[in-house]
């Protein structure tokens, strides 16, 4: 079998073998192909595609490129979440201590932030003291004790996707179902859970701009999962305006603690209960989805949920009775006139708060965790004239590029007359 063949294979438009992939994955991992001919090879499946079988098989290949997490330790269904991510999306801190509180596992390894979307990881760290690296003999005796536990991924994880996802980020082959359905489902199903939740969104403030893509990204998916043993489900939510206020880390911590108090943002609160519904039922903890919902609904009211989250950051090092690192100044955004907003762009959002600070510009960027953004308007809000949009919050180090981010808030705004329509936050659930 020659690389070269396997490329010429997919660039005319015909289906590989699995000896094929494994040859051409396998290879690639080893060194013995070179990026240059897995780059041609991703061009050809950006143009080509894959079909259902090839993609599962892709996914299982690379799965098994690095280590595998094994929870087989762990007494019960463990259940894990993964969002294509959004902007003030803090999901995963509200939604692990809910289901943990209805006894469904939570073990979860999460990624950190980069341009203008979030990432758990650094959204925990801004709590004082909170480890998000931590041992793997820890990680499972804690979930065994308290029945969660959330951390950092380990660097051995999908080798092929550390590579394949670097050399894509260069090629223009990013956004090609397929690849991305492999790279999301492989690092998933390494990490070890039984049973997933995916929370696929769409709109400005997310991977997938429209619903149409965004579906056909949820079935490839739900596809994966099922087809390689794990049950998995996709819920498909709007990331038209950001989630909830809250945009940066140490800001969306407080609008989660918040949350798990009973008194969060409403589409926040909605998105957590929906997900926490679905992941309460594949965890057997429920008879039906609805019925999972009601569940989380009670959790979060009686403080269950938020005692699950206490317990979890004691048992990481973190302290909740410290203050998180607070911003020095902050900004009010006026709005230039009176009104109703018709729509905010999530995407120009998440890029302000990335200029002041709260996001990486790259890998390598440091982040302030202190700085963010908190809306004060969101869509179907009427505003006055003079009212503040949003307050920006920030530090000396970021101090000159405030100018540019309140710029681009006000931009990210349309206030008009006419009634806005919202889109809804939860459009569809796909299972199958
Ligand atoms: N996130 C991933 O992990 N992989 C992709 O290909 C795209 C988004």
């Amino acid at each position: 079998m020659r690389a070269c063949d396997i490329i010429a294979r997919k660039r005319d438009g015909l289906e590989h073998s699995r000896e094929e992939l494994e040859f051409f994955i396998s290879g690639y991992v080893k060194g013995d192909i070179g990026d240059e001919q897995m780059a041609a090879w991703l061009m050809a499946v950006y143009f080509q595609g894959l079909n259902r079988e090839e993609t599962q098989i892709l996914t299982d290949f690379m799965m098994h490129s690095g280590d595998i997490i094994d929870l087989s330790g762990i007494q019960g269904i463990v259940v894990d979440k993964h969002s294509t991510g959004g902007v003030g999306d803090k999901t995963t801190l509200v939604l692990a201590p809910l289901v943990a509180s209805a006894g469904v596992p939570v073990a979860k390894l999460s990624g950190r932030g980069l341009g203008f979307t979030g990432g758990t990881i650094d959204k925990l760290e801004a709590i004082p003291g909170f480890q998000t690296s931590i041992p793997s003999e820890q990680f499972l005796n804690q979930v065994n004790e308290i029945g969660l536990a959330v951390a950092g991924q380990t660097a051995s994880l999908v080798l092929a996707d550390k590579k394949m996802y670097a050399l894509r980020d260069i090629t223009a082959t990013v956004e090609s179902i397929p690849l991305i359905s492999s790279s999301i489902m492989s690092k998933k199903l390494a990490s070890g859970a039984n049973r997933i939740v995916l929370d696929v969104k769409f709109g400005s403030g997310a991977f997938m701009q429209n619903k149409e893509d965004a579906e056909l990204l949820a079935r490839t998916m739900v596809n994966i999962g099922n087809g390689l043993g794990r049950k998995t489900v996709a819920v498909l939510s709007s990331m038209e305006e950001p989630l909830g206020y809250a945009v940066g880390n140490a800001l969306e911590v407080q609008e989660a603690i918040d949350t798990l108090q009973g008194h969060g943002p409403a589409d926040f609160t909605e998105l957590c209960l929906t997900l926490a519904g679905q992941m309460i039922y594949l965890g057997d903890k429920a008879a039906s989805a609805e019925d999972g919902y009601k569940l989380a609904e009670e959790l979060l009211k009686s403080g269950a949920a938020m005692k699950k989250f206490e317990q979890m950051v004691t048992a990481q090092g973190g302290s909740l009775k410290l203050a998180m690192a607070q911003a020095k100044y902050q900004y009010e955004v006026l709005a230039s006139q009176s009104g109703v907003v018709q729509s905010i762009t999530a995407r120009d959002i998440g890029h302000a708060s990335m200029l002041l600070g709260a996001g990486r510009e790259t890998k390598a960027s440091a982040i302030d965790l202190s700085a963010g953004i908190v809306l004060k308007k969101k869509v179907g809000d009427t505003v006055q004239q003079g009212e503040p949009l949003a307050v920006l919050y920030y530090n000396d180090a970021y101090a000159h590029r405030v100018q540019d981010a309140a710029d681009e808030l006000r931009q990210a705004y349309t206030i008009g007359h006419a009634d806005a329509h919202k889109e809804p936050l939860i459009w569809k659930i796909i299972s199958e």
